[in-house]
């Protein structure tokens, strides 16, 4: 079967968050397969720098924002990579560094809508292959806002590619003015309620979703809670009319890349059936990495983690207000790696000024401390006031590190809570809220420390979330079955 895999980033070249894990990850399990699979991306200047062999398969000339591109398509090999690799050149629109969505100054780009418009375009094109390069695709799968209008240019051809469209996140809507969809020369008969119309702007995201042949989102229940006003950033009623071809199919991990036996990031290797001393030293890793020489008596002591973009959705807040009590009421420490809002990056130097010994903050992004810290602390906090799926506490389970998280989207279904029931059924790997408040964080947090001090116990809530088959395989069937679905 023949995939084109449209995504705005993809680890390792371009990476902000699980998309750029899932949209790599995904289409090579896809491959493992069997399946073909092509992946497009935009040539950001870092993501250019990085390939290896390039080369110029063609032009296309786009229409962009009142003027129009000629986008050179590249195909590119990288070491990671092993599906065919399609590179959307044009210097004016992606070659810039850093984050791909902000300008340095932590804005979007204020050319966002031509960028992405300009992205979907090439990708429609080269699905129907445009370039005369011999490949056209069954299906077109498309993440997040970014890639919505692909399904909506695709709808109106004729003997076209089937497509695919997966929220990774509602709460980021691609929503821009109507004069913007003017200098875009999108079909005027878009400009509906039942098309991409949004509040009297238009949004990308809708058009995925009302475009595409299918709708999936990360986990069952995220797909169950974006059908609510609640979880549903206006969308709730795309999405309940559309419900008929919306999938929820849980995201795998990476297990070659997230693997206490294998990684390389950690400085000790280790696994279900012998975590220490490798856990053990990489705690004390960790803790070195922020200049601390952790003796027994500070290593006997719970540390807690924490790796997040600092937004609302994670709880970051809930953990600043939570830490003040828990430093009187706990001999824990914890440590903080993230960046984003500025208001809670500040907040945290604050406190961690407060409790130098036991808050270790740093503020940043660290794919090496990402790693050491699934290895190094003994509990991982994601406390999401939402969360698609979220990825980060797959990889505590695998590492052996339970998660402490809000009952809500993937958390729900991945974590089950700690009781003498579920210990006793050797189904309990981790610990829920049942609410995303201050008082249920701090609850759940005693409750993992308590758990914690009994050795017995704590051993076999490890190995329950060690041993859990967390990978990609399942899911990758899933979405075959999808596409044989709609190609059917
Ligand atoms: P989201 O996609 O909402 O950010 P996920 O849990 O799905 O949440 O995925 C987050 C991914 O981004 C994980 O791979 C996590 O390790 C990584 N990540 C987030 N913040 C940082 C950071 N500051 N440094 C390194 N990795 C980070
Ligand atoms: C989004 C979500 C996160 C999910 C990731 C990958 O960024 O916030 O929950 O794991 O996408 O699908």
């Amino acid at each position: 079967m023949r995939i084109l895999f449209v995504a705005s980033e993809s680890y390792p070249l371009v990476k902000t968050g699980g998309l750029g894990d899932v949209a790599y990850s995904l289409p090579h399990a896809l491959q493992e397969q069997g399946a073909d699979v092509r992946m497009l991306l935009p040539g950001y200047r870092e993501l250019l720098q990085e390939l290896d062999e390039v080369r110029i398969l063609g032009w296309l000339h786009i229409q962009g924002s009142g003027r129009s591109h000629d986008v050179r398509v590249l195909e590119a090999t990288h070491p990671a990579f092993s599906v065919k690799l399609l590179i959307a050149d044009c210097q004016e629109l992606y070659d810039r560094p850093g984050n791909p969505y902000l300008h340095p100054d932590g804005y979007d780009w204020p050319d966002n809508a031509e960028r992405y418009t300009v992205f979907s375009r090439l990708a429609a094109m080269l699905s129907m292959d445009l370039l005369g390069l011999d490949w056209r695709a069954e299906v077109v799968h498309c993440h997040d806002w970014q890639t919505g209008l692909v399904p909506a240019f695709l709808a109106s051809e004729p003997d076209r590619p089937r497509t695919v469209f997966t929220i990774h996140n509602l709460a980021y809507g691609g929503h821009f003015p109507h004069d913007e969809f003017m200098k875009l020369h999108l079909p005027g008969y878009w400009w509906s309620g039942e098309g991409v119309e949004f509040y009297g702007g238009f949004s990308m995201l809708k058009a995925g979703l009302v475009y595409a042949d299918s709708i999936t989102t990360v986990s069952p229940t995220y797909a169950d809670e974006i059908c609510t006003a609640q979880f549903g950033y206006g969308m709730q009623g795309v999405l309940q009319a559309n419900r008929h071809k919306l999938t929820g199919i849980l995201n795998g991990i990476d297990t070659q890349l997230w693997n206490p036996s294998i990684d390389p990031y950690i400085k000790a290797h280790y696994n279900a059936a012998r975590r220490n001393p490798g856990k053990r030293i990489n705690k004390q890793a960790l803790l070195k990495s922020f200049s601390v020489e952790a003796g027994d008596e500070f290593l006997e002591k719970p540390l807690i983690g924490m790796v997040c973009r600092f937004v609302e959705q994670k709880g970051i807040d809930l953990v600043a207000e939570a830490i003040p009590t828990l430093m009187k009421e706990t001999q824990a420490s914890f440590v903080i790696i993230g960046a984003g809002d500025h208001v809670h990056e500040e907040r945290l130097l604050k406190l961690q000024k407060q409790y130098p010994d036991r808050l270790f903050v740093y503020i940043g992004y660290s794919e090496e401390l990402a790693h050491l810290v699934e290895a190094g602390a003994d509990m991982f906090l994601m406390p999401s006031r939402f969360e698609p799926c979220g990825l980060n506490q797959m990889y505590s389970l695998h590492y052996g590190t339970p998660p402490i998280v809000n009952h809500t989207g993937g958390l729900a279904d991945t974590v089950v809570d700690t009781t003498p029931k579920t210990l006793n059924a050797q189904t309990a790997n981790g610990f829920v809220m049942q609410e995303p408040s201050v008082t249920a964080l701090i609850d759940a947090v005693l409750r993992a420390i308590d758990v914690y001090a009994n050795k017995r116990s704590w051993a076999k809530l490890l190995r329950t979330g060690m041993q859990s088959d967390l990978g990609w395989k399942n899911s990758a069937l899933r979405y075959l079955d999808l596409y044989q679905h709609l190609l059917a």
